[in-house]
């Protein structure tokens, strides 16, 4: 079985954290988020993956390399111009031998890989969906079903009051190569708006696979502090040690200003008169002075929390330094190598980085 991650997006609603590092790239708990959807895979059995990727791709052909060092062989096909979801898997249909998994670069699940192809073998049909289910379907795109999993229709992101069901596409889908002939070459096809209602209507079936799996879409900012915090409280299942885990750990564990759940990098400085957590995640490197103040934050690599600043439900990308007495509003999101003035107050939901990518 092979698997196509779907790497390509501009993953706007992330800005200014996507200006600096690609969406996949983006770390969950330190680690770059592909990293943790490659391992998902490797535990399914799939050793063969593609990625077709266009925004920053050095950033995640570096990283990964041919992936002989995760045990994978990974193929990379690069877009000249975003061909879309369904364009995307088009491009690379030439590495493309039998029945393949589709996964969005940017959904946190816990989904059984193992067990939607078991479903696949006992239904049949041109492919399945994953499916959860949310209570407003409204920015979602909803799948209708019959009990028996067959799907008969497609509405993407319903009027509230109007949703058909409150069944949505989760983003992993198991295809037949047969679905690679419904997609129109060289050009921006959407495999949500387009291809699936095609398949439906040139009478083929698809079915649902609904569970009812942790799931999240990281893409937005709120979403991935919320990510954070499933993971730490043990909401979403990521092999970690409860309470204080992350290789810096033992360091820090006699600290009494510090309350869990915390995820600790290496290398990692914290005053102990430092108060942080809880559901903070601090990366490699970072500092934390005294009488510093983090909650329900994020920090990635290198960052420098001076004496006496504050942040509540921030995320800060590597590099930055946040000055001694800053107050960082909540929501706030703060991309690389950021310079927060010592004093300086960033209003809730405030947006601080660069005004376009630092790397093409
Ligand atoms: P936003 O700009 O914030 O909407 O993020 P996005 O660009 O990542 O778009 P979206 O979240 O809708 O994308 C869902 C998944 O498809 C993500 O994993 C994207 O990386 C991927 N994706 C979206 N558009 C393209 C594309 O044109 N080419 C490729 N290869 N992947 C894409």
């Amino acid at each position: 079985m092979q698997a196509i991650v779907l790497v390509g997006g501009e993953g706007t609603r992330l800005r200014p954290l996507t200006f600096g590092t690609p969406k996949p790239m983006v770390p969950i708990m330190n680690v770059p988020f592909l990293a943790r959807t490659l391992e998902r895979l490797y535990e399914a059995g799939i050793r063969d993956v593609i990625l077709p990727a266009g925004y920053m791709p050095q950033a995640i052909t570096e990283y990964f390399g041919d992936g002989s060092r995760l045990g994978m062989k990974i193929t990379y096909v690069i877009e000249d111009e975003p061909l879309g979801t369904a364009g995307a898997i088009k491009n690379v249909e030439q590495h493309i031998t039998g029945p393949f998994f589709v996964l969005n670069g940017d959904v946190l699940t816990s989904l059984d890989l193992q067990a939607m192809i078991d479903f696949h073998k006992q239904k049949g049909g041109l492919g399945v969906l994953h499916l959860i289910t949310v209570e407003d379907p409204s920015a979602f795109g909803c799948v209708v079903h019959d009990e028996n999993g067959r799907i008969s229709q497609f509405v993407e992101k319903p009027p509230k009051g109007s949703e058909p069901t409150n069944d949505v596409n989760a983003g992993t889908y198991l295809l037949d190569p047969k679905v690679l002939e419904m997609i129109p070459p060289g050009r921006n096809v959407s495999i949500e708006r387009e291809t699936f209602p095609k398949v439906l209507a040139d009478g083929h079936t698809l079915y649902a696979y609904t569970t009812n799996d942790y799931w999240i879409d990281l893409g937005r900012p709120e979403h991935y502090l919320s990510a954070h915090r499933d993971i730490l409280t043990g909401a979403m299942p990521l092999r970690l040690e409860p309470g204080i885990s992350g290789p810096g750990a033992a360091a820090v564990r006699n600290n009494p200003n510090l309350v869990a759940p915390l995820f600790i990098g290496e290398d990692v400085s914290i005053d102990p008169h430092a108060k942080i957590g809880p559901n903070v995640v601090l990366g490699d490197r970072c500092s934390i002075g005294a009488n510093a103040q983090l909650t329900d934050s994020v920090l990635w690599d290198n960052v420098t929390v001076e004496e006496g600043a504050r942040m509540d439900e921030a995320i800060v990308a590597s590099g930055a330094r946040i000055g001694a007495s800053a107050r960082i509003g909540r929501g706030s999101v703060l991309g690389h190598d950021v310079v927060i003035e010592p004093g300086a107050i960033v209003p809730e939901g405030g947006r601080v980085g660069p005004a376009a990518p630092i790397s093409a």
